[in-house]
């Protein structure tokens, strides 16, 4: 039987100590809109058709503490969960109907180097409203600090079906849909959050977002830049409780033709980080960001 794959990020989930600020940045800065509150969990959408893309709740300590894929029917989530099992990775048990806000069917598990991760199909989703000026569409990609970037990858690839689209000599760029990348596993000492990426709909939302965010004080960290892979265009920012952010466009379209490219051909000029070269490297405090916020592991089931 072929193998299922996961099909795209639907949603994260953070715990941030005020969550308050947290709801008015997302909200009124970030141009996420609320959906609903329940039992303490703020869920936040964008302008696609996903039921959120981010919940946010309280805790003393702030982190990351779930990154859920969508899969599209029961059928191929209860393959993942045992391509997930035969790899010898912990999961919160078979998957079942979820009680938590937006409903549907699905599990958790664990990666190998102990992140939650969830597995969800059914969710009761909105209409679709397109692409909104000046708005995030989606998560466009999760960017991961991994100790054993190997160990994660082969996982990856194994029990969720992802592939590698390009590989540098920080990062795998790997994919579950045309899109280049979805995740992103950075060859690291720590098993950190390196960002979080929403997509805009195209590159004016991400200049207007540099500008809004500017406005409220969150000065532009690194950016507006064109990575090389994948192509997209760029604006990195600290948000609440310096979460590392991005807004991101034009994300190369890809399939199983593309030539994987390996570290010596992605290669800058001195000087340079990006296709534009108009921005200066990463700032001092989004480098810091992208090594301390971590994953909580513990006490934090899927049904909320
Ligand atoms: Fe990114």
């Amino acid at each position: 039987m072929n193998q299922a794959r996961v099909k795209v990020v639907r949603s994260v989930d953070l715990a941030v100590t005020n969550l308050g600020a947290a709801q008015n940045f997302f909200t009124k800065v970030w141009n996420l809109d609320a959906v609903t509150e329940d039992r303490g969990i703020v869920y936040l959408r964008a302008s696609g058709p996903f039921f959120h893309v981010l919940s946010l709740r309280a805790a003393p300590k702030s982190g990351l503490i779930r990154v859920t894929f969508h899969a599209d029917s029961r059928a191929a989530t209860d393959r993942i969960y045992e391509q997930i099992s035969r790899e010898g990775a912990p999961t919160d048990g078979a998957p079942r109907p979820l009680h938590s806000a937006g409903g549907g069917y699905g599990f958790g598990f664990r990666d190998p180097e102990g992140r939650n991760f969830a597995v969800v199909c059914e969710v009761a989703d909105h209409a679709d409203r397109g692409a909104q000026p000046d708005r995030p569409t989606k998560i466009s990609h999760v960017n991961l600090n991994c100790r054993d970037n190997d160990v994660t990858f082969n996982f990856m690839v194994r029990a969720l079906g992802f592939a590698l689209s390009d590989q540098t000599r920080q990062f795998r760029f790997i994919r579950c849909n045309s899109d280049h990348h979805s995740l992103v596993l950075g060859f690291s000492n720590d098993v950190l959050l390196n960002h979080i990426a929403f997509e805009m709909p195209d590159l004016e939302s991400v200049m207007r977002g540099i500008g809004r965010m500017r406005d409220h004080g969150h000065a532009v960290e690194w950016g507006p830049g064109r990575h090389g892979p994948g192509n997209n265009a760029f604006a990195y920012f600290c948000g609440p409780e310096e979460l590392p952010l991005e807004y991101t466009a034009e994300m190369q379209q890809v399939d199983d033709s593309y030539r994987v490219r390996a570290p010596e051909e992605w290669t800058w000029p001195a000087g340079r980080l990006d296709q534009w070269g108009i921005t200066a490297g990463p700032s001092a405090r989004v480098k810091s960001a992208q090594a301390f916020f971590g994953f909580l592991n513990d006490g934090y089931r899927l049904d909320g």
